[in-house]
């Protein structure tokens, strides 16, 4: 069955890293394992470790992005490898030039692995198709449809602070629609066994099948949060909306915005989440994103770790990865 999936190689060995969707639950077991083995690797004082040396690892951001870009950049020197940053707001492609005369310019760089951000959903997976099969593609969130190491490092997240999925309610609120976040976090939550997954947020960001992917839908956000381990927040992606659908931002923040009052409707001891950028008054208070419940900078942090771990594991390093970390251990 794996070597249909256009991720694995013809032995059945993940080459790309495209979209959460297809991958069973050991294969995200497994970059989690090894992401927390990383963890061990960031916490000692020399960081880096030889897995990708003599690699060159391309950044190819034609989207604009702070956390990502800089923790695959960060990932890829911990790993030893060679970071190229490919400023693509002023690159030839701005110039007319085509996206795959780029790519071939950059595979003529002898670049060994793409780090792809772009607004159009599929371009990660259309780069894959098209590069030379020596490289591996890396999607860093395409458009709506995936963002594949964001829903690693939140998954990375709630197993720190919570351990066992099947038994966490997680919820999830606000721009569903628009969001890549909250489809790889769906998929892989469902993949991991989550015991309930809701999602909540106004019927226009919601998309029309959402209950297909295994979620339960709710429109009151103060039911949704009853009894909830983890709660993430999404903020309103106005880039990818081609019309209006919500009166405005007060008014989101009024029917969905994540207070401290609503807060207390979760567990005690739930947990914040948000993707970012967030923004404060919109989605969610300043007092939340900065309160005690709040993950939101460990979920950057962990964000390293988790990248080492997808990088290595696609460049065939698993083997080399496990001595890591029996080495960090
Ligand atoms: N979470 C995330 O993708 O953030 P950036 O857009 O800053 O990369």
């Amino acid at each position: 069955m794996r070597n249909h999936d256009p991720q694995f190689n013809q032995f059945g060995k993940l080459h790309h890293f495209l979209t959460l969707d297809g991958l069973d639950k050991e294969t995200l077991t497994g970059i989690l394992d090894a992401a927390e083995g990383f963890t061990g690797v960031n916490d000692k004082k020399i960081k880096n470790v030889p897995l990708l040396r003599g690699k060159t690892v391309a950044n190819l951001f034609f989207e604009n992005s702070t956390r990502t870009r800089t923790a695959f950049e960060l990932a890829a020197k911990r790993l030893s490898a060679d970071i190229l940053n490919v400023d693509l707001v002023t690159s030839s492609t701005k110039k007319g030039e085509s996206l795959l005369d780029t790519l071939r310019v950059l595979e003529s760089l002898q670049s060994d692995m793409f780090v792809v951000r772009h607004s159009d959903s599929g371009a990660a997976d259309f780069i894959a198709r098209h590069v030379s099969p020596s490289i591996n593609v890396i999607n860093g969130g395409d458009g709506q449809h995936a963002h594949p190491t964001q829903g690693m490092l939140d998954m990375f997240t709630i197993r720190r602070h919570k351990g066992d999925f099947e038994k966490l309610c997680v919820v999830i609120i606000g721009d569903i629609l628009h969001s890549r976040v909250a489809r790889s976090g769906i998929s892989a939550l469902v993949t991991l066994g989550t015991g309930e997954v809701r999602v909540v947020g106004p019927q226009t960001l919601m998309p029309a099948d959402v209950e297909t992917l295994g979620v339960k839908v709710y429109r009151s956000i103060d039911k949704a949060l009853q009894g909830a381990d983890v709660v993430m927040g999404l903020r309103l992606q106005n880039e990818r909306m081609t019309s209006a659908t919500i009166p405005s931002s007060g008014e989101f923040y009024r029917t969905y915005g994540l207070t401290p009052e609503r807060l207390k409707l979760a567990k005690p001891d739930a947990i914040v989440m948000h993707p970012g950028p967030t923004n404060r008054g919109v989605e969610i208070a300043g007092s939340v994103a900065d309160g005690k419940q709040s993950v939101i900078l460990e979920q950057v942090t962990f964000g390293i770790a988790v990248r080492m771990a997808v990088m290595s594991i696609i460049m065939g390093h698993g083997e080399a990865v496990r001595e890591a970390e029996q080495a960090a251990s």
